[in-house]
């Protein structure tokens, strides 16, 4: 079967180009060394966007599609043409940051709502892209581990598959430390300055990087066999209808 390139999105969580980016340049460069994966890969931010949260109005499970206009549609359609997602995020309040939540709990219901009609059951659709997380916070044990589950359970509600990196720098995710530093920069630096703590950091990001690709290489690559054994199930239709076979096709 010849396998179109996968395609590696990189969504940064921080309202400020700092730490988080520097981290998901990492891993997105990383991702791109594995063969088979799209170089320039696309990197979306939350800085400077609108992203207004749910207020539970319920119209996506009618319109199949968010009633509140800003910048979530154009955030929604990238995700969606993506195979692979990298999230980096700072901490904030030992989990992930505000503006983030908003994109992730509409994205969430509008698409639920979207492929609704799919169904005859109440069941929701697998998109089984590959997701891989980096959280980093200012302090020591200060919400890294929280973040990153978060955004694991935002990969299983979605269908879709959370990957981690290497052991032993990356347990669930990649993640690290400012050592204090609240500047943007702070990691760069002492990752230049070859500082242990921001080295493991570098080193879990790049390895959630290019785990999360090989992963969604892994899922695409398998798409044929689901297709003959369980392409009836309609759970599969938003995921098979992005394989080689019915490119274009949206269900
Ligand atoms: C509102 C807010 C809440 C924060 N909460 C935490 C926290 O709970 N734990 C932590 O380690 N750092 C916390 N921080 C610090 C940031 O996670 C840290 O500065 C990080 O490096 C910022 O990443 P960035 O440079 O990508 O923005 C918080 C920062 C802000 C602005």
């Amino acid at each position: 079967m010849s396998m179109r390139e996968i395609r590696v999105l990189g969504i940064c969580g921080s309202p400020r180009a700092g730490n988080s980016l520097f981290l998901l340049r990492e891993a997105l460069a990383s991702a791109e060394t594995v063969p088979g994966i799209a170089k320039g890969s696309q990197s979306l931010s939350v800085r400077g966007k609108k992203l207004a949260p749910c207020i539970a109005c319920g119209r996506c499970y009618e319109r199949g599609d968010c009633c509140l206009e800003d910048d979530f549609s154009a955030m929604r359609d990238a995700w969606l043409a993506a195979d692979a997602i990298i999230y980096s995020v700072p901490v904030y309040h030992m989990s992930i940051p505000g503006q983030l939540k908003c994109f992730i709990d509409r994205l969430g219901n509008s698409l639920f709502g979207r492929y609704r009609g799919l169904f005859t059951e109440d069941k929701l659709p697998k998109f089984l892209k590959a997701i891989g997380n980096i959280a980093q916070g200012v302090h020591l044990h200060s919400g890294q581990e929280h973040a990153i589950t978060d955004l694991i359970n935002h990969a299983l509600l979605m269908g879709c598959v959370p990957v981690t990196g290497d052991l032993w720098q990356a347990y669930i995710g990649g993640a690290g430390w400012t050592s204090n530093d609240g500047e943007p920069r702070a990691l760069e630096r002492q990752c230049a300055e070859r500082l242990p703590d921001a080295l493991v950091a570098l080193a879990s990001a790049r390895s959630v990087g290019r785990r999360t690709a090989e992963m969604a290489l892994l899922l695409r690559a398998g798409a044929e066999g689901l297709d003959r054994s369980a392409g009836g199930d309609p759970i599969y239709r938003v995921f098979l209808a992005a394989s080689p076979r019915s490119a274009g096709s949206t269900p």
